[in-house]
């Protein structure tokens, strides 16, 4: 569905990703796991617009997405929940929702807000509340769903579990799991190899700007040397 293939990503002179290739199968949950520095982010930012790459190609559905500019790729499908989440902190919780379908031009914005506060209940009583006052769970959940109301089939995750605490961070896997599960097209990429490898399909491990392992998410959660490095042994 999505395919990489040889990316090189720079700051200046240095290169933050080496020739890096991975793919996205539809509907998998995929994920990118890998310390801090790792070029994850770099990787994420890429695909979605924000950066452009010095070689290399990102291919979607056929469709070449060099070049493309962030909101062209977001209406092709591809919607990116930011590290460090991101909400704006002086729009209401209903603001940001809404501003994550300013690409779609259907009339439906407003029941697909109403869907999420549903199934988010802690949102919908804080619908018209500023969103820099909510927890770091709820930021998370409103970061997900703001990227979500562009009806994405790929969602790329960015570090959502991170700074919370531990409820919380099963409770934002098992939202991640949910997506998953209606269809969605996950790309995840966490320091929470442990986590993140619990509900993958399958598993790229990231090390300084290039992939030294992948794999089914089972078979690396069994291997030795990533349970070493990665799992706490
Ligand atoms: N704005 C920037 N300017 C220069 N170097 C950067 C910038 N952002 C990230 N880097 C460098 O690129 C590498 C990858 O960073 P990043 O993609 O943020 O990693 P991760 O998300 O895995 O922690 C790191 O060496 C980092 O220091
Ligand atoms: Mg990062």
């Amino acid at each position: 569905m999505l395919a990489i293939d040889n990316l090189v990503v720079s700051y200046g002179k240095i290169d933050a990703l080496h020739d890096m290739s991975i793919s996205l199968e539809p509907g998998a949950l995929t994920t990118l796991i890998g310390a801090n520095g790792a070029g994850k982010t770099t990787l994420l930012k890429t695909i979605s617009g924000l950066m452009k790459p010095k070689s290399g190609t990102i291919t979607y559905e056929g469709t070449s997405l060099i070049g493309l500019e962030p909101h062209e790729i977001i209406a092709l499908g591809i919607a990116h929940c930011p590290e460090g989440r991101r909400v704006l902190a002086r729009q209401t919780v209903y603001e940001n929702m809404k501003m994550g379908a300013y690409v779609r031009n259907d009339d439906e914005v407003g029941e697909d807000i109403e869907y999420f506060f549903k199934k988010f209940p802690q949102l919908e009583g804080r619908r018209h509340h500023l969103s820099g006052f909510l927890s770091g769970g709820e930021q998370q959940m409103l970061a997900i769903c703001r990227a979500l109301m562009s009806r994405p089939k790929i969602l790329l995750l960015d570090e959502p579990s991170m700074g919370l605490s531990p409820v919380l961070v099963k409770e934002v896997f098992k939202i991640i799991k949910d997506i998953h599960d209606e269809g969605v097209t996950i790309l995840l990429v966490e320091q929470n190899a442990k986590m993140a490898l619990s509900i993958a399909d399958k598993g790229y491990v990231l090390e300084v700007g290039r992939i030294i392992a992948e794999d089914t998410a089972a078979n690396l959660m069994n291997s030795k040397s990533i349970q070493d490095s990665y799992l706490g042994g």
